[in-house]
């Protein structure tokens, strides 16, 4: 059994550590918490837990757990994750990893440096069997024209930006924004399925304070482009698509995919499976199969390809932040 420490104890991480639990190969063993009382209430339905920490140093240096999964504000990912590797653990860190590609250059350096560890970024949808079934239905079309794909669903948390607070998720100080909270599910997507572009470009609508609230992002291949429409402050019920010959594949939402088909002018086959209830649990299956036999080399190879496409994802994330004069707070 995989012993789990967190980071980072809102929604996402409850799901997590029930995904983790369900797969069978994990137990929560410790949690960080800036508050003992938040960290004691997290742990309330995980009797596994006997190790709280306020100090993330100490959290970190603590024996009782060997994976790390950090779930907190995106600029704190950078740091947190390299204060796991430093300290011998496998790291799990949610979407995006980092902000920037000398970011990821120095956790993939320190990462050499700690052989025989793991760094995973939590990109949960790039390991559900229907982005998957997309992917192997891709490489079959005879020839591909593009695509569009839509993530925008209205925050809760713009209600309390429009209330004048100063919500983690639309502050530049913690990276946020459209494009790195929902944007990126979607440029793994493109990058999963078609590769990695030639050019980005971004086209935000920006928020007083600088992040982007929507925004389209072109991405030019060489013989064709993805849009991606993306947006955090108000709502789209376009279903993606990616355009063959006379095939076309369709699917309700690229980042929360229950229905794929390929469609034809006369004919519509489904490709999709009905997800797991927990959204996370294809992930902690994947993630928990690699740490339990780290060394056979399939694992090996698997772990490296995913780390492939997040330093692609990286990069173009950062291309299209560039496109578009948007960076963040402390951003050298
Ligand atoms: N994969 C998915 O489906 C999915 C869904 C939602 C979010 N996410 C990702 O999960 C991460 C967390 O998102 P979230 O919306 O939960 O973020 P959040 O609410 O802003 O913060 C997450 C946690 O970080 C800690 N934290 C909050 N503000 C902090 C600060 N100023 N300084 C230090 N720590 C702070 C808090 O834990 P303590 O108070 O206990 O320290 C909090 O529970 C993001 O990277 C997001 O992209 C992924």
């Amino acid at each position: 059994m995989l012993r789990l420490g967190i980071v980072g104890t809102n929604w996402i991480t409850k799901r997590f550590v029930d995904a983790a639990h369900e797969s069978g190969l994990f137990e929560l063993r410790a949690v960080y918490s800036r508050k003992l009382e938040k960290a004691q209430a997290f742990a309330k339905d995980y009797p596994s837990v006997q190790d709280f920490k306020t100090d993330l140093e100490q959290f970190m240096a603590s024996p009782s757990f060997e994976v790390v999964y950090i779930a907190s504000p995106n600029s704190l990912h950078f740091s947190q994750a390299k204060a796991a590797i430093k300290a011998g653990k496998h790291v799990i860190v949610e979407k995006p990893i980092c902000l920037n590609p000398g970011q990821m250059q120095e956790l993939r350096e320190l990462l050499a440096e700690h052989q025989g560890q793991f760094l995973f970024e939590a990109a949960r949808h790039t390991h559900e069997p229907n982005y998957l079934a997309v992917k192997e239905a891709v490489a079959k079309l005879p020839v591909v024209q593009g695509a569009t794909l839509t993530y925008m669903k209205y925050s809760s948390r713009y209600d309390a930006y429009l209330a004048g607070e100063n919500p983690n998720i639309f502050s530049p100080k913690f990276a946020g924004g459209a494009l790195q909270d929902l944007g990126v599910y979607m440029v793994h997507c493109a990058v999963g399925w078609f590769g990695k572009p030639l050019n980005a470009q971004y086209f935000p609508t920006k928020l007083a304070n600088g992040i982007d609230a929507k925004g389209i992002a072109i991405l030019t291949y060489q013989d064709f482009t993805v849009t991606l429409n993306v947006g955090k402050t108000a709502n789209s019920y376009l279903p993606g698509e990616i355009y063959g010959l006379k095939e076309t594949i369709w699917m309700d939402n690229a980042a929360d995919l229950k229905q794929v088909e390929l469609r034809t002018p006369t004919t519509t086959r489904t490709l999709s499976q009905t997800p797991a209830e927990n959204e996370l649990l294809a992930e902690a299956v994947a993630f928990g199969k690699v740490l339990t036999n780290p060394d056979l080399p399939e694992n090996k190879a698997q772990a490296q390809a995913w780390l492939e496409q997040t330093v692609t994802v990286n990069e173009v994330m950062y291309q299209l932040r560039q496109s578009s004069n948007l960076y963040f707070e402390d951003e050298n």
